[in-house]
């Protein structure tokens, strides 16, 4: 997106994956992601996968989203979703979905086990599709102490979407007393000038969309996604904005004050704050800490964008808070996983994985 300043180059969070003979990172392997994630929140695992690995990924996720009794995500866009502009949704907990996630886990371990104990839950598997004319999610933090990963079962172009980070505004003991104890508000300051540019992109977006032959909107669907009364936090809802409804971004986010200080405060917010959008090769795994201000870009290709998800809590997580961020699918809400379980559970058994495992 033009008025964000999004850089595409994501070589400073990159980390070469290198495995070792049982198929887990190596030691050296681990001490650089960690570092990468403590000091950036994120960290992009480059070749985790193998081609056959992402691709038995891939068709897990295909079965999927071709079941029409799918159960749906509801937390990114519920518009988006209904008028098919995404995908979201979890993955049952069959044998292959939990193998394939063990084979992660496992490999991860050295990272993920620096944050997570083998007793916490596995709060969601699933799968995120984006398709031509979603929304641009706004610029926000999921909920805390959760550890998400994405895995990149195919090439991901950067007018597919990816992902968009803001590095080093992750929360932690202490973050907020960097930049002469501004660290937190510089961060709402940018979060709120980059939600607004989002805000006009997306209405920009969905005018032109509205008036061109070929954009498709669904009948309802402009309607729906400017002027609806439905809760939604991610679409640019006229409605809801003015009447301070979204808590992601409303007027309500541009007082005076605000409107001041962004004005006064520019440069400092130019200088200290770097999005970058991660546009994932085929093998790639991003880990990132959920308080990294972070968001789902627009797919602006007629090519699905899809990403394989998995989220682990770093603490005790109370139900209500869990199911309003993260969407587990029913198999596993009647069976829950932990982060040990995945440990433990046999990994999806590709004679690919075996032999990446023994180089
Ligand atoms: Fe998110």
């Amino acid at each position: 997106m033009d008025g964000l300043r999004i850089s595409h180059d994501t070589s400073a969070y990159e980390v070469p994956a290198a495995l070792d003979g049982r198929g887990r990172l190596t030691a050296a392997c681990v001490a650089r992601a960690l570092a990468m994630m403590d000091r950036h929140g994120l960290v992009l695992l480059t070749g985790l996968l193998s081609d056959a690995e992402a691709d038995a990924g891939l068709k897990l996720m295909r079965q999927t989203i071709a079941d029409p009794d799918r159960a749906r995500s509801a937390f990114a866009s519920e518009t988006d979703n209904h008028y098919v502009r995404r995908d979201f949704c979890s993955l049952p907990s069959s044998p292959e979905v939990t193998g394939f996630a063990a084979m992660l886990a496992q490999r991860l371990q050295g990272v993920i086990g620096e944050y997570c104990g083998a007793t916490r839950p596995v709060l969601e598997i699933a799968t995120f599709t984006s398709y031509f004319g979603s929304s641009h999610q706004y610029i926000h933090r999921d909920p805390m102490g959760v550890i998400s990963l994405f895995a990149a079962v195919e090439d991901v172009a950067p007018e597919q979407g990816g992902t968009v980070f803001v590095p080093g505004t992750h929360q932690y003991g202490g973050a907020e007393y960097a930049h002469g104890g501004a660290a937190y508000a510089l961060m709402e300051l940018f979060r709120r000038r980059a939600n607004a540019r989002i805000f006009r992109h997306n209405l920009a977006k969905l005018w032109r969309m509205r008036r061109s032959p070929k954009a498709g909107l669904a009948p309802g669907e402009f309607r729906d996604r400017v002027f609806s009364a439905k809760w939604d936090q991610h679409q640019p809802n006229l409605l809801r904005f003015l009447t301070g409804k979204n808590s992601q971004f409303s007027l309500r986010h541009l007082g005076p004050k605000t409107l001041w200080q962004l004005w006064r405060r520019r440069a400092e917010l130019d200088a200290l704050f770097h999005p970058v959008q991660a546009a994932p090769r085929k093998g790639t795994v991003i880990l990132y800490r959920s308080d990294l201000l972070h968001a789902g870009p627009d797919n602006r290709t007629p090519r699905p964008r899809r990403f394989f998800g998995m989220s682990i809590a770093r603490d005790m997580i109370a139900p209500k808070y869990w199911h309003d961020g993260y969407s587990p699918h029913p198999s596993l809400v009647e069976h829950p996983l932990t982060f040990g379980d995945l440990l433990a559970e046999v990994p999806l058994d590709l004679p690919e994985s075996r032999r990446a495992a023994a180089r």
